[in-house]
């Protein structure tokens, strides 16, 4: 497979990731472009560092074969997340966790984006998990719309019970994954978008007449 400075195509990714995990092939191509499947977390699927909401055992490790080509990872809503299975900077809003970046996920005024090329989001899901982490809890369009910074080609990794709203001329959805960890467990979606060229409208008005790229191969919008 050709990795870096090369589009990597979603079937080498999921050929990749059955490689790498030993996992079986769950995932597909659907007819429209985008990775479809299901993981299922099995056994080992307790959260390593105990804490609440953490990513569950092997997540990570399913994320990273996904995106071999990937060097620049930044986990957003770091929490106590593992860096050895997935290495990276990370952004929390709670100084505590001693995260690289202390910041609010809707803005994310302290964090050059632009730098990184793969980013994992896993926020609180809902008003009662954010009062566990003593948050008020999120509006996700604010933090799609902060993300907006992320550098064309950029791949995020949203983990989540919710689609949060997003621009269509921005993102791209290039898969959308279901995750069962095990019963009494509340089922998750797994979306990974890609952010496209900048859309005329972000232009910056010094630059308004300049030509901007839009990838017209962009699977068909979720809604
Ligand atoms: C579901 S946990 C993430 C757990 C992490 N994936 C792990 O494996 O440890 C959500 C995290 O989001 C953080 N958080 C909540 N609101 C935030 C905000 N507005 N900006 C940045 N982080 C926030 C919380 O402090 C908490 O650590």
């Amino acid at each position: 497979m050709q990795i870096e400075g090369s589009v990597v195509r979603l079937e080498d990714r999921i050929d990749n990731y059955v490689r790498e995990t030993k996992f079986p092939r769950s995932l597909f191509v659907s007819e429209d472009g985008r990775i479809v499947g299901t993981w299922i977390m099995g056994n080992d699927y307790r959260v390593k560092s105990a804490y609440y909401g953490g990513y569950p055992a092997g997540y990570l490790r399913r994320v990273k074969a996904l995106f071999p080509d990937k060097r620049r990872v930044l986990h957003l809503f770091s929490g106590k997340v593992e860096l050895d299975a997935l290495p990276g900077d990370t952004v929390d809003i709670n100084r505590r966790l001693r995260p690289t970046f202390v910041d609010d996920a809707q803005t994310l005024e302290h964090v050059p984006l632009e730098r990184y090329d793969l980013i994992l989001a896993d926020p609180p899901y809902s008003v009662e998990d954010a009062e566990r982490y003593r948050t008020t809890m999120i509006k996700r369009n604010a933090v799609m719309r902060a993300l907006r910074r992320a550098a064309e080609g950029t791949h995020i990794v949203w983990l989540d019970q919710v689609l949060p709203m997003y621009r269509k001329d921005a993102f791209a959805i290039e898969a959308v994954i279901g995750m069962v960890k095990s019963t009494n467990h509340r089922f998750r979606v797994v979306t990974i978008f890609r952010r496209l060229g900048r859309a005329t409208s972000e232009v910056s008005p010094s630059k308004a007449g300049t030509r901007v790229s839009q990838r017209s191969s962009a699977p068909a919008p979720l809604s």
